[in-house]
């Protein structure tokens, strides 16, 4: 049977531009390709989540535009529930503008209409969070959101993942309700108040922080402490990188999936790590994503 996993989190058009020359301030420069995707850390996660074996219910935001009926249809194709994105009138589904550029991604994300997914929209859809196996959130809502969220699904047992991307300093009472906390080594700086110094040793930060947390560490694969209390590493596979933008959203999908089917974290992390290596050889972030099939042809090979 399925795991049912609700994504809470954004909807995004991403503007891609690819280039081989970064512009300093004032300069203009010509780059060399331009696509539009679906994206936005939420859909991405929920997409993740849905190819790699998951029953997936999104609740999120979208505008009153063109993109955002296109969005919910790409959704609908990939099996995923949108009855809970709700439209907001005269505001404009987020936008993500990408800048490709040496293997490299920034990215700027207006947020739009994810920033009206309100606490009382989630808290409204209680029986769909009761109903989870479990609940996966990123950053790209309001933080009242977030909370609300996963104070909601303490209270119904539900556990509750979190992807904190982008980074803010969260509140230490809260992080406390969250099952698993999936930083990378920048975001874990920022969420927990550490320097770069302190936040170089990873042994350091599992000393300290008591709750699960596995760490993204990009093409070096993720660390983690295991139930045992061990810190681990499980490396990176070599893949020839296209496009690492979703790499981290399929890592999350991935993990959820593999920790709501109730998988061991090592046999979660070990899936995940091969999930997303497999999502960098493709551009896009949706595009890119395996199916469970792929993955589990590649970690035999
Ligand atoms: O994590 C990648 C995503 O971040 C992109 O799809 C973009 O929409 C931004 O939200
Ligand atoms: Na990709």
């Amino acid at each position: 049977k399925k795991p049912k996993i609700t994504v809470v989190g954004s909807l995004n058009i991403d503007m891609v531009t690819e280039t081989n020359q970064f512009p300093n301030q004032g300069e203009t420069v010509i780059g060399t390709a331009f696509y539009s995707f679906f994206g936005g850390k939420g859909a991405n996660q929920a997409v993740a989540c849905a190819r790699l074996g998951a029953q997936v219910t999104m609740i999120g935001a979208v505008g009153e535009d063109l993109f955002a009926k296109q969005l919910l249809e790409t959704l609908d194709k990939e099996g995923i529930h949108t009855k809970c994105v709700k439209t907001v009138p005269h505001q404009t589904t987020g936008v993500a503008t990408i800048t490709l550029y040496d293997n490299d991604n920034r990215i700027i994300v207006t947020p739009g209409a994810n920033h009206s997914l309100l606490p009382e929209d989630v808290v409204s859809l209680k029986e769909v969070i009761a109903d989870s196996d479990m609940v996966l959130l990123q950053q790209e809502i309001p933080f009242e959101t977030v909370e609300a969220t996963i104070r909601l699904a303490n209270e119904l047992q539900v556990p509750v993942m979190l992807n904190p991307a982008p980074a803010i300093e969260l509140p230490s009472e809260l992080l406390k309700q969250v099952d698993v906390i999936t930083p990378n080594e920048y975001e874990l700086a920022v969420l927990l108040g550490l320097d770069e110094k302190q936040v170089q040793s990873f042994e350091y930060i599992i000393k300290w922080y008591p709750y699960r947390i596995v760490m993204t560490g990009g093409s070096s694969g993720a660390f983690y402490k295991s139930s045992t209390g061990e810190i681990k590493h499980e490396p990176g596979r070599q893949v020839e990188v296209i496009d690492t933008t979703g790499a981290g959203d399929t890592f999350n999908g991935a993990l959820a999936v593999r920790l709501s089917e109730g998988s061991t974290l090592d046999e979660a992390v070990k899936f995940a790590v091969a999930a997303s290596a497999l999502s960098v050889t493709k551009l896009g972030a949706q595009s890119g994503m395996p199916t469970r099939s792929e993955v589990t042809q590649f970690m035999a090979e």
